[in-house]
């Protein structure tokens, strides 16, 4: 807080008498400055992001409208309701948001007084009354104006919504703490929520976000020059992977594929630029194919559709897992990307963390899933083991939970977070390996409160459950050594 910068902010009400205004003013601010000013909410305690995130706050839904009049700048308008459920007794409300400037928030529906600490990226609502656990409440924030910026300083990139002016484009690229740029939200995986997404824009453009199009929903919504594509994202997820895209899109469908829950359909749909050329589009015509075989190994696929968005060309970024929509460069436009980036359905989107240092349980698993579907394709799969070994070896290593911020996606949450998974494999067999894998995903997916995240404890106790100590054995200086454990021997 110290050093921060406040901006006080006032519910925007209609045209009010001038006195009804200042009494709001009166009671109603001084309660907002004292209660964020004297002990803020205490935040999620993340080592890596201590900022982030509230603690005892649970995001169930978000209900996000976004309007879109120019696309490729920065600008946007957005009406998000949450409904929030809380763990213990919450006085304030204290989301993550550095987004366009707040002009209204409503407590169930009733004009609230609010904070927006710029310093702190913070917004902070003063109910009525504490939220109690076992309640719900509706929150809504009305903004409007430009993205906020969250820069990434390891990844070199601002985080969160982006544009591309001469292709008319804005999506989300928001990993790990981008999304408060335009989404007020408790900004943390270990509070994952559903999503229903309102994409307005100008006719003619098409949009796109995490989730199933809802076409009766947007048949509703049609307006004279713009027209309102709706997404409904149902099962949980972090906020990080929740992907949006706008822009002059082509969306194609294709068959579902019964690899759901219970053989449950997945609807199939991609969105390319237009004019896309077909060397681009190859890299995405085996999708059907590589979701059959991730869920024969990880167990059903999660979520109700899948597909990807790529980026116009000029667009260079590393691809992001965006939930149910995965989000992909040109450059990134191969198989191998393909599938890595499908596996994080599963690994992060499903299955989320409970804490960032743990991010090699998403990096690691879905760089295994390379090397499973490499094999699946008769390639070589010892190959590919000894050039992650290599890598390790000529970039140096540590112990597999992250102790930085930078650390967060070097070779070590990727290529010996695989490696920990091979050495877990060669020890205790296909099959068993592939039991621990279904009952991983099984156990911790699909919950949007926080016991449903995952950590590298969580992960160590269930090998031992599983597959008993010749496993846990196998796996422990992969996880603890500071050092490069030797390469693990076996037919792989
Ligand atoms: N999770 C991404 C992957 O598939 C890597 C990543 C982390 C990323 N943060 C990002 C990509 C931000 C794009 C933007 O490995
Ligand atoms: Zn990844």
């Amino acid at each position: 807080m110290n050093g921060s910068r406040l901006t006080v902010k006032l519910p925007l009400l209609p045209r009010l008498a001038v006195l009804g205004l200042l009494a709001l003013t009166a009671s109603g601010w001084s309660v907002a400055a004292g209660g964020a000013a004297s002990s803020p909410a205490p935040t999620l305690g993340d080592a890596l992001f201590p900022g982030l995130g509230q603690l005892g706050l649970d995001v169930q839904h978000y209900d996000v409208a976004l309007s879109v009049d120019r696309p490729g700048t920065a600008e946007l308008r957005g009406v998000v309701t949450l409904t929030l459920g809380s763990t213990r007794l919450l006085p304030t409300i204290r989301l993550d948001f550095t987004g366009p400037e707040v002009g209204a928030v409503r407590w169930n529906g009733q004009p609230v007084p609010f904070v927006v600490e710029a310093g702190a990226q913070k917004l902070t609502v003063t109910p009525p009354a504490s939220l109690r656990p076992g309640e719900t409440a509706r929150l809504t924030v009305e903004y409007g104006g430009r993205a906020g910026t969250v820069t990434d300083p390891d990844l070199g990139l601002d985080l969160g919504w982006e544009g591309v002016l001469e292709a008319g484009t804005n999506y989300t690229l928001s990993e790990p703490h981008g999304a408060h740029s335009f989404l007020p939200s408790n900004d943390h995986p270990a509070d994952t929520a559903t999503f229903t997404t309102r994409l307005t824009v100008p006719a003619g453009f098409t949009a796109a976000a995490s989730g199933v199009e809802d076409l009766i929903a947007e048949g509703a919504e049609a307006r004279a020059g713009r027209h309102t594509f709706v997404f409904h994202q149902a099962r949980p997820i972090p906020t990080y992977a929740l992907g949006l895209h706008i822009g002059h899109l082509e969306r194609v469908e294709s068959p579902a594929v019964p690899v759901g829950p219970g053989g449950a359909p997945v609807v199939r749909r991609d969105y390319f630029p237009m004019g896309t050329p077909d060397r681009v589009r190859a890299a995405y015509r085996r999708t059907d194919e590589m979701l059959r075989a991730l869920s024969g190994w990880f167990g059903p696929y999660p979520f109700a559709a899948y597909g990807v968005a790529v980026l116009p060309p000029q667009v260079d970024v590393p691809a992001l897992e965006t939930a149910t929509l995965s989000t992909m460069p040109v450059e990134s436009s191969n198989e191998q990307v393909a599938l890595h980036e499908l596996a994080h359905q599963w690994f992060g989107n499903a299955v989320p963390l409970r804490r960032w240092a743990d991010v090699w349980l998403n990096e690691g698993f879905a760089t295994y899933a390379e090397l499973l579907w490499t094999e699946a394709q008769g390639g070589d799969g010892p190959a590919m083991v000894r050039r992650w070994y290599a890598r390790l070896q000529s970039r140096g290593t540590r112990p597999l939970v992250a102790a930085t911020q930078e650390e967060l996606f070097d070779s070590t949450a990727y290529q010996r977070g695989a490696l920990t998974l091979h050495a877990l494999r060669l020890a205790v067999g296909d099959a068993a390996f592939r039991d621990f894998l279904h009952t991983y995903t099984a156990r911790f997916s699909g919950g949007s409160s926080s016991n449903n995240a995952v950590d590298t404890a969580d992960f160590l106790a269930l090998v031992r459950e599983r597959v008993g100590a010749a496993g846990e054995a196998a796996v422990r200086p992969w996880v603890f050594d500071v050092g490069l454990p030797p390469l693990p021997v076996g037919e792989k």
